[in-house]
Formats: C-alpha cells, sequence, structure tokens
C-alpha cells in the first residue's frame, strides 16, 4: 500500500472515530475538542455541556413544558415526606422547588444555582406568595454550599450534565446528603435518538450509574417509562 494511500486512510479512521479525549487526570477530568453546545472538556469520558444562561428562564417556564416533558409527572415519583428537607441543585427558576415545597409542608426545599438572575425570579416568586418554606441559595461551581447532613433528598432535574466540576460537586453533595439521603437525577436519555435534544445535553443510564459510583452513591431505581423525554435516577448514600 503507498504511503498516500496509508495517510489518507489513517485521516479517515481518525475522523470516523469522532473527538478523541486526551488522558484523563485523577479526578477523571480530560480536554478534547469543543463540540456544539460542550466547553471542551470531558469527565469520565463525556463531554460537559455549557450552562445554559439566564436568558433560558423563559424557555424553562414555557407552559407546553408540561406536556412535553410531563412535569406533572415528577413530583408523585420522588416518594417524599411532608418533613423532607429538599435541595433542588440547579434550581434555574424554582420551576420545580415550588412544586416540590407543596408536598413538604414541615420541610423546606433549598433552591441553589450559581446564576443570581434565576434566583432572582425564585426571590420574587417567594414574595409573591409561592411558598414560604423555598431557601434561595447562591452556590459555586464546585459546592452548592449547603449544611453538612441536612438533606434528604437533592434532586437536579437537567442540570447534572452542565456541572464544569461534577467529581468536586458530587462530593459536596454527598457531604448534604443526611445518612440514608437520596439523590435523584432527571437527565434526558441519550439512549433515545428520538428525543430532541443536543447530545451533550443528554445522558445515559450507564455514565450516570457509573458517575454516581464514582462518589459513593449506591444505585436505587431507575424509571425510563414514565416521562416523555427524561430517565429519572434514584441513588442512596450508602452510610
Ligand atoms: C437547564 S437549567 C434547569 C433548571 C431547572 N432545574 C429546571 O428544570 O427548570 C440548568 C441550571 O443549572 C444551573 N447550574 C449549572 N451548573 C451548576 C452548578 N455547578 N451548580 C448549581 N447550578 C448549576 C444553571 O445555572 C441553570 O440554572
Amino acid at each position: 500500500m503507498g504511503v498516500m494511500l496509508r495517510t489518507a486512510l489513517a485521516a479517515a479512521l481518525l475522523l470516523w472515530a469522532g473527538p478523541s479525549f486526551a488522558a484523563e487526570d485523577a479526578n477523571g477530568y480530560a480536554n478534547t475538542g469543543m463540540s456544539l453546545d460542550g466547553i471542551g472538556k470531558a469527565y469520565m469520558g463525556r463531554e460537559i455541556a455549557q450552562v445554559m444562561g439566564a436568558a433560558g428562564a423563559e424557555w424553562l417556564e414555557r407552559p407546553e413544558r408540561v406536556e412535553e416533558e410531563g412535569t406533572d409527572k415528577v413530583t408523585p415519583l420522588l416518594d417524599l415526606k411532608p418533613t423532607d428537607v429538599v435541595a433542588d441543585i440547579g434550581a434555574g427558576t424554582g420551576y420545580f422547588s415550588f412544586r416540590i415545597a407543596k408536598l413538604v409542608p414541615q420541610g423546606k426545599v433549598y433552591a441553589e444555582d450559581i446564576q443570581q438572575e434565576m434566583l432572582d425570579i425564585v426571590a420574587a416568586k417567594i414574595k409573591e406568595g409561592e411558598a414560604k418554606n423555598v431557601v434561595p441559595v447562591l452556590g459555586g461551581v464546585a459546592d452548592p454550599k449547603l449544611p453538612a447532613n441536612s438533606v434528604d433528598l437533592i434532586i437536579m432535574v437537567d442540570v447534572y450534565h452542565e456541572f464544569s466540576y461534577p467529581r468536586e460537586m458530587g462530593r459536596a453533595m454527598v457531604r448534604a446528603l443526611k445518612p440514608g439521603g437520596r439523590i435523584a437525577l432527571l437527565e434526558y436519555r441519550a439512549e433515545d435518538d428520538s428525543v430532541p435534544i443536543k447530545d451533550v445535553h443528554k445522558m445515559s443510564e450507564a455514565q450516570v450509574k457509573k458517575e454516581m459510583g464514582a462518589i459513593g452513591m449506591a444505585w436505587v431505581s431507575t424509571d425510563s417509562k414514565s416521562l416523555p423525554w427524561q430517565h429519572l435516577l434514584i441513588f442512596k448514600k450508602a452510610y
């Protein structure tokens, strides 16, 4: 085989193989080529997505979300007790925080986000009387800044795949959970091509399990049937 042909074949193979990830560091991070909506950084083999800015607030609150994502079906799947303390991490406009708050009247919901503009919307809803037991929390990219051993359930709806420091966030979330506390992730199903969301904003069940396993969370259940676009994965703090 001629040198030119070999070179052409090697180049074609490289293109076919898609984005290549550099070697992972000790925390599972690697640099990768930037894809559309990605940040050019991978964690445990998955490119991290760009954070949705506050300009997306209206999209989060769109009325058709109820039907498209089955949002009314989510809270009954969470097995909440009236006294539960819940952290809605990456709460955005508080779309789920206020729905959850009604189900934990003797508990509370931390509506945590890294964008003050999102928390201003949450604060306005509290002022308008939507709920008294929602507490806005401004977190950092590697730390949700929640009190240790204080939370029964952490929920993340379309959020985790945007964390730029998922390992550090994961460890801090585990610290915030009470013993036996749970983490619930809703992520767009990567296994389902019919879900109309960009790949970098989707996660497979296997990937979520791998990343939760890396922070010591024990898998409890996966529900891929109840919601049109997302799966709900639940994990438990095993100690
Ligand atoms: C797509 S929005 C989802 C908002 C909300 N969970 C919902 O479903 O309506 C993602 C949110 O995650 C937040 N986010 C991204 N990285 C974060 C981090 N490290 N810690 C906390 N929030 C984060 C963003 O600021 C944004 O508000």
